[in-house]
């Protein structure tokens, strides 16, 4: 990984929570943070052996109400409040047979680990922001919900969809109390995840990875750390007079203005 080159102590002192951030996009957060001096907690489900030593890692499950009732527990122990939450873990598969194939399970674990562990883990967290009146959080959602790519993934595309309307709402509502939510959308970045999404999306409908780098207007795919540094961005006090915004970071794919 490119090592970054922002101000090592912009973050000093803060506490963050980032899902998802043993790998991925949520693994180049956890680094991002950690580089501008923040105290990091990260959370997945399975153990990696590269995570940073330097960061504190947690085994949870952020798609059930149970999980993330542990989740908020382990984490207060071992950093008290925190002051920086990323809402990262997500995932989505594909139903090649398209939207009327998605089994009812299939919505409800889509909704329950991209959206509903965003709305419960805020719910938790929250407070204690609004009582220090300060906070950031950094909700990471996805191109597919702003251009749905296929109804083979319209279950996943729903949930980023709900998440992206709660962030802006919720933004409105926690802005005068001294707590910033901004949404960020990445494009297609290259991580172990989405890799597989891909080429299942590949196998089934033939999108060769080579015809999603040519609709990508930079000709790249992004990585990690194309995202990481506009989270880092965002959460630092030199996006203090941003919140209820969304930041598409796709190398200029999405075709609006
Ligand atoms: N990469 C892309 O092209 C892309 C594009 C748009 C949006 N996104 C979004 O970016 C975020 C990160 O995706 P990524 O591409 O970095 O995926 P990734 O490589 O699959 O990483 C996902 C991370 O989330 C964790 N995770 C997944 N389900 C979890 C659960 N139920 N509880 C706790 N942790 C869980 C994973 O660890 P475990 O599996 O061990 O739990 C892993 O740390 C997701 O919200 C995704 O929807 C990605």
């Amino acid at each position: 990984m490119i090592p970054f080159k922002n101000d090592p102590n912009e973050l000093k002192g803060k506490r963050a929570l980032v899902t998802g951030g043993s790998r991925g996009i949520g693994g180049a957060i956890v680094r991002r943070l950690l580089s501008a001096g923040a105290r990091v907690v990260a959370v997945a489900r399975n153990p990696v052996e590269d995570f940073p030593a330097d960061a504190a890692w947690i085994q949870g499950d952020v798609s059930s109400v149970e999980g993330v009732q542990a989740i908020v527990e382990r984490t207060s122990a071992i950093v008290g409040g925190v002051d920086i939450l990323v809402n990262n873990a997500g995932s989505g598969r594909i139903y090649p047979g398209g939207s009327v194939t998605i089994p009812d399970s299939g919505w409800q674990d889509c909704f329950h680990t991209n959206f509903f562990s965003a709305v419960r883990l805020t719910a938790a967290l929250l407070p204690g922001m609004l009582e220090r009146k300060s906070g950031t959080i950094i909700n990471i959602s996805s191109g597919a919900a702003l251009t749905p790519p296929s109804g083979a993934m319209i279950h996943y595309s729903s949930a980023k969809a709900a998440m992206n309307a709660w962030s802006k709402t919720l933004a409105t509502e926690v802005a005068p109390h001294g707590v910033r939510v901004n949404t960020v959308t990445p494009g297609n970045v290259v991580t172990p995840g989405a890799d597989i999404v891909r080429a299942d999306f590949t196998k089934a409908f033939g999108v060769t990875p080579e015809a999603v780098t040519a609709a990508i207007p930079l000709r790249r795919m992004g990585v990690p750390q194309d995202i990481a540094e506009i989270v880092g961005f965002l959460i630092s006090d030199r996006a203090a007079w941003i919140t209820g915004s969304n930041f598409i970071v796709d190398g200029g794919q999405n075709p609006t203005v």
